[in-house]
């Protein structure tokens, strides 16, 4: 007998996951509704994290399940290439539609991981179509998190996330991150010191010369990192340095884009807008992977300079644009819309920020950041075991029906944007609880 058939849950390798951990105590969800999961058990289990920072409409939304089946039903696939379906060309419209003006197409992806590869190859193909094909050098940030593909990882600064996977990418710098504890912890909202740590790509533009370097790749509220929040002025900062050197600003927006902010996207929030946006998981609310790259009209139209029946751009996944996600895309924009979910979230957005400062003076609490629906709890690690207390912390918390999310000793917190301030004071309370427990 095959070890699998031996133990159901043996053949599944589970992803960025404690596989045997999890295994010998699993923690199944089965249902989901609105805030909630339900798990095996029958147990509700309040979602603190919109299931990984995605749904952020909320769970079995009819909207998106009616558009899904529907759409499965009438047509369940259309060939990506040299063919189309008027869906994906719908919420392209849609999504330009959202943005600021100058970003106005859109490349499909399916995950915020594809998204950001496809954003670097964009930018290297665009340098090289302007006849600046010296450009090839990538920067990205200590601790920033671009998804798993060996670009994303490679612009990437999660040592883990890295430090297995070879060589990765050549011609990679990265700037410094900007997490000041020392002068920013407890701050609400944007930190006020380390805006001058964005002229440390003046330095690597020195270094390396403008005309090698293709691209500056950031997330502006770095979540899975543990949530790292840009000091006032810092992205601003970053746009001139890289406008003045020609270089392209890529906001990685998988977890800002969709209203996490209390705006549709972060280059709202903070008014600076980058040349590309990165996206996927909100984009759906979770529901169907999908992901888009957005790219300024400049970029687009230099590629379609070439002659009218040529390729513009050597590039695409078979499931570009699928139509029962574009559907879900579709009914997913439209529930923000008509709920006023962006809206809603920034309305919560003080309450919110209460709530987790009210934590302050737990056990263990290091650090605490903000920002829309984010939120961040650092707990000084156990020494010698860092992140066990978090882990704790996920554990028991799982046990009184609250979903959170832990990295390293950071509990990250992200809520769907229908929370209501019950749900709230449900996480906080739970939490705290729980800190006290395992003190
Ligand atoms: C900023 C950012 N970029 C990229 C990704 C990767 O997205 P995916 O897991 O859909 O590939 C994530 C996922 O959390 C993310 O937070």
């Amino acid at each position: 007998m095959s070890n699998s058939s031996a133990n159901n849950l043996d053949a599944f390798w589970m992803p960025f996951t404690a596989n045997r951990q999890f295994k010998s105590n699993p923690r199944m969800l089965v249902d989901a509704k609105d805030m909630h999961y339900t798990n095996a058990e029958g147990q509700k289990i309040l979602d603190g994290t919109a299931g990984l920072w995605c749904c952020n409409a909320g769970h079995g939304r009819p909207q998106i399940v009616e558009a899904v089946s529907k759409q499965i039903a009438k047509m369940d696939y259309a060939p990506a290439f040299q063919m189309g379906h008027p869906k994906a060309f719908e919420l392209a419209a849609r999504l330009s539609a959202m943005m600021p003006n100058g970003l106005d197409h859109v490349f499909f992806t399916n995950s915020g991981s594809e998204s950001v590869d496809t954003a670097l190859k964009i930018a290297l193909a665009y340098h090289q179509a302007r006849g600046e094909g010296s450009r090839t050098r990538l920067i990205g940030r200590e601790r920033g998190y671009h998804g798993v593909g060996f670009g994303g990882i490679s612009v990437g600064g999660i040592v883990t996330n890295r430090k297995h996977f070879g060589t990765l990418l050549a011609g990679v710098d990265h700037m410094p991150h900007t997490h000041l504890p020392e002068k920013n912890s407890f701050s609400r909202g944007i930190p006020e010191y380390g805006t001058e740590l964005a002229d440390e790509l003046e330095r690597i533009v020195t270094l390396h010369d403008a005309s090698t370097i293709a691209a500056v790749i950031v997330e502006p509220v770095a979540g899975s990192t543990g949530v790292i929040l840009p000091p006032k002025g810092y992205l601003e900062r970053l746009r001139k340095i890289c406008s003045k050197h020609g270089i392209l600003l890529i906001f990685d927006e998988v977890i800002t884009g969709f209203g996490r902010l209390g705006s549709a996207f972060a280059t709202d929030y903070f008014g600076v807008q980058p040349d590309m946006i990165t996206m996927a998981k909100g984009l759906t609310s979770g529901a169907i992977p999908m992901g888009a790259v957005v790219c300024s009209k400049d970029i687009y139209d230099t590629f379609m300079d070439a002659p009218e029946n040529t390729i513009e751009l050597f590039h695409g996944f078979t499931y570009s644009g699928h139509p029962v996600a574009a559907a879900a895309g579709l009914a997913t924009l439209d529930i923000y819309k008509e709920e006023g979910l962006f809206e809603r979230a920034n309305a919560l957005a003080p309450y919110w920020e209460d709530a987790l400062h009210s934590l302050k003076d737990c056990p263990n609490v290091i650090d605490l950041r903000n920002l829309g629906l984010i939120g961040a709890i650092e707990l000084e690690s156990i020494p010698g075991k860092p992140t066990a207390r978090a882990f704790e912390a996920f554990l028991k918390c799982y046990e009184k029906g609250v979903l959170i999310r832990t990295t390293g000793d950071i509990i990250a917190l992200s809520p769907p944007l229908i929370a209501e301030k019950k749900h709230v004071d449900q996480i906080f309370d739970t939490i705290r609880t729980v800190l006290g427990e395992i003190a």
